[in-house]
């Protein structure tokens, strides 16, 4: 089936009118599972640290590191991809971050990239965006700077720091991006921030008001446990079953019942005669 990418101005058409969904991946199977299932967006989130590569957080996660994997995503989809920057990828200088979208864009075929941050990257946002490439902000808990925002926990509850992700929001709108993820805040303040920008919002813990939902796809599945958010819906809880799997194989390959005629190969001659006949 051939699949009708999304360009931005359809991104930003379904604004109110229908509901936009994205999800996470990270190699060229789950690439091809998402796309084939009609996801509007896929996201190589930096969420591959914790996720794939087993850091303790997104942060030592290299420009490279992303690269690599959304090469692979590309390769298994012809949806729009979007390629998270890691931490310190665009806060150094407004060059570097250019040259770094870029990146995403060159090398890995990515229709836009995301950052997190509000009016503090604004300036960024509209260098990304005035060199060509759409960018998609991010605000609420952002995993780059959680440990400045007191760790994982909801953000937005008080009147000063829900004005703020309002302003926030209403910046990274006039700097240009074309949708926004609202990441771990109140229901109340994502309805009210999607009624004040005049782009998608993209809810993960944001409540049912959002114009569209993100999920890291490995949480839905049931297939990482180390730590799940509480906001996460889990539609599958595939790692007992992949482990039921994996315990089946090495038991097998243990007692010598794996592999079995079914899994082998026969051949056209007698082997035994044919080493007979050699010697
Ligand atoms: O890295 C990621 O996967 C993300 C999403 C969860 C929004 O940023």
């Amino acid at each position: 089936m051939k699949v009708m990418k999304l360009t931005i101005p359809d991104i930003i058409a379904k604004k109110g009118v229908e509901k936009i969904s994205m999800l996470t991946a990270y190699d060229v199977s789950f690439a091809r599972l998402l796309e084939s299932q009609g996801v509007d967006m896929i996201l190589v989130g930096d969420s591959l640290g914790m996720v794939v590569l087993g850091y303790e957080s997104t942060v030592p996660v290299t420009m490279d590191e992303m690269i690599h994997h959304a090469k692979a995503v590309r390769r298994g989809s012809a949806s729009f991809i979007v390629g998270d920057m890691p931490f310190l990828s665009y806060q150094v200088d407004t060059r570097e971050a250019i040259k770094n979208a870029g990146r995403f864009c060159k090398e890995a075929g990515c229709d836009a990239v995301k950052l997190e941050g509000g009016l503090e990257v604004c300036d960024t946002v509209r260098a990304v965006v005035e060199a060509g490439i759409s960018v998609m902000g991010h605000i609420g808990l952002t995993p780059q700077t959680a440990s400045q925002l007191g760790g994982y926990k909801v953000q937005g509850r008080d009147i000063e720091s829900a004005r703020k992700m309002l302003r926030d929001a209403q910046a990274l709108d006039e700097a240009g991006v074309f949708a926004i993820v609202l990441e771990c805040i109140p229901d109340a303040l994502a309805k009210s921030i999607t009624e004040n920008v005049s782009v998608p919002t993209i809810g993960i813990g944001a409540g049912p008001h959002c114009d569209g939902q993100v999920l890291v796809t490995h949480d839905l599945l049931g297939m990482f446990d180390k730590f799940v958010p509480s906001f996460v819906k889990k539609y599958a809880q595939l790692a007992p079953q992949m482990k039921e799997a994996i315990a089946a194989f090495v038991k097998e390959v243990h007692s010598g019942t794996f592999p079995d005629d079914k899994h082998s190969f026969s051949m056209n001659v007698d082997v035994e005669k044919l080493m007979a006949d050699e010697k």
